[in-house]
């Protein structure tokens, strides 16, 4: 957890049942919407991640994206996009994985990566960690090396992050 955990945490907004029945979905449109807040969020991944001479910062589609950007930017490290299956118009490499609710694939430009770069994976929330951990994979296949993953929002009763922890990844979470 960061030093400015609770008060992110206080800024997500939880809607019940969507996008089916059962599922609590975290929200984060009002911590985006409120400027200080989106400042503290990326100030704690920069307070972080500052000293970890990162080559670049790979995120994944589409909210990794609003927070792996200005890591990057901030940094002064390169971004590369973790995109759904489809949206990549070079040569890629593909992992398939099971969400909380449904199933997808992730790709990746087989160029992205110099071999050894050091990558910080960025998404907003692991739930499963399917996500996480089939862009963790797509990283190592293409030779770069995820020195960590970050995220907003940990759901750790889903058990996504152990699963993340036991294939060898670190796991940072601003809030739980
Ligand atoms: C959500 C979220 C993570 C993933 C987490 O993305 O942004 O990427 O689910 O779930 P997991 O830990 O069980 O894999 P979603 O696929 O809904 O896409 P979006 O970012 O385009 O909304
Ligand atoms: N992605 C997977 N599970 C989610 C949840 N509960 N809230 C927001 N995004 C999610």
């Amino acid at each position: 957890m960061s030093i400015y955990g609770d008060y992110i945490k206080s800024v997500i907004r939880t809607v019940p049942d969507w996008p089916q029945p059962g599922i609590n979905f975290r929200d984060i449109t009002p911590l985006l919407q409120n400027s200080s807040a989106f400042r503290k969020l990326i100030d704690s991944f920069v307070h972080r991640y500052q000293d970890m001479e990162l080559d670049a910062i790979a995120a994944i589609d589409a909210r990794g994206f609003i927070i792996g950007a200005p890591l990057a930017y901030e940094l002064g490290c390169s971004f590369v996009p973790v995109r759904k299956k489809g949206k990549l118009p070079f040569k890629t490499i593909s992992e398939t994985y099971t969400l909380e609710y449904g199933k997808s694939e992730v790709e990746l430009h087989s160029d992205a990566f110099r071999q050894g770069d050091r990558i910080l994976l960025m998404d907003d929330l692991i739930a499963t960690g399917g996500t996480m951990l089939a862009a963790a994979k797509l990283i190592t296949r293409s030779g770069g090396q995820v020195v960590e993953t970050a995220t907003i929002i940990d759901l750790p009763e889903i058990g996504g992050s152990s699963r993340i922890r036991d294939a060898g990844f670190g796991v940072f979470a601003v809030c739980t």
